[in-house]
């Protein structure tokens, strides 16, 4: 019996990447009292577990196609024609899927994240994979830069470099690029994660990374990765 519902619980943990960044999370404190160790931990950790996680394959010729509607906003090569908006092009195919089956379950929320639960509504798994394949297909380019001060952000950046990598390439397809994303954009998103109105995907990862950073540390940090 014992055994049974023990096997069961690992099973369920290595199908589940983020209960196992949850559970790293939740027992780290205990292994080690010092937060930079632990984030450098936990982060060194679940980049070794994660490509492991299975993903289903997409067509990026066939997403071309179901990408149209989506060009209003992201542009048709990915780029986005605000601020607001995040670039796509570039992005890690897996955390291009997370997000919008998140926006899809409505899941997601923050930001402006309601506004995209119309567009991505009526795509099945299939268009989702192949729109992600689409976008992570495109080259990356630079964001659009707003007030911060991208010199201190370097800085500052030291502390995200596990997971998001140290030119702002993630390490893992599960996290996404900073490198060439609108500055706005990350700002938005930091404060929503701090504030922890971002929900959904692996969010409840950033709430910790997040939560000791100022508004000018958020702006500092924007500039940096959307000048990458
Ligand atoms: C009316 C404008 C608009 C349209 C059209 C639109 N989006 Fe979005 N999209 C947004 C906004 C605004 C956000 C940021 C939402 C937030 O704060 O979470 C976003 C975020 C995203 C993200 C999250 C990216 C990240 O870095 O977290 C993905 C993926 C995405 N959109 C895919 C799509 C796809 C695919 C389509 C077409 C099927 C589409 N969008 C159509 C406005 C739009
Ligand atoms: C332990 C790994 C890890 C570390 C360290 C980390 N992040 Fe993240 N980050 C993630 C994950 C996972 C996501 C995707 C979360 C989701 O699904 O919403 C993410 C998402 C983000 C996003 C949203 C991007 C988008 O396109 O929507 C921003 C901005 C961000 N992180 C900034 C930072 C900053 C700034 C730091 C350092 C202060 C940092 N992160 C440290 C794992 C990490």
């Amino acid at each position: 019996m014992q055994a049974t519902t023990t096997q069961k619980w690992l099973a369920l943990f290595l199908q589940n990447d983020r209960l196992i960044a949850d559970t790293l999370l939740i027992s780290l404190p205990i292994i080690t009292g010092d937060y930079l160790v632990r984030k450098l931990i936990v982060a060194l950790a679940i980049t070794a577990i994660l490509p492991a996680v299975a993903m289903a394959a997409g067509d990026a010729g066939a997403g071309k196609a179901k990408a149209a509607m989506c060009a209003g906003c992201h542009g048709a090569e990915g780029t986005a024609l605000a601020p607001q908006y995040p670039n796509l092009a570039g992005q890690n195919a897996q955390f291009l899927e997370n997000s919008i089956k998140a926006y899809k379950a409505q899941e997601r929320t923050g930001g402006n994240a309601a506004m995209m639960y119309g567009m991505v509504g009526a795509l099945a798994d299939q268009d989702i994979a192949d729109v992600a394949a689409y976008y992570a297909s495109l080259p990356r380019g630079k964001g659009m830069v707003a007030a911060g001060n991208a010199d201190a952000g370097k800085g500052k950046a030291a502390m995200c470099a596990g997971c998001h990598g140290a030119d702002g390439v993630a390490l893992a397809p599960m996290y996404p690029n900073l490198a060439g994303q609108n500055a706005t954009y990350l700002e938005g998103a930091i404060a929503a994660y701090k504030a922890q109105q971002r929900t959904g995907g692996n969010s409840a990862m950033m709430y910790g990374m997040v939560g000791g950073l100022s508004d000018a540390d958020a702006a500092d940090l924007a500039a940096y990765y959307a000048g990458l």
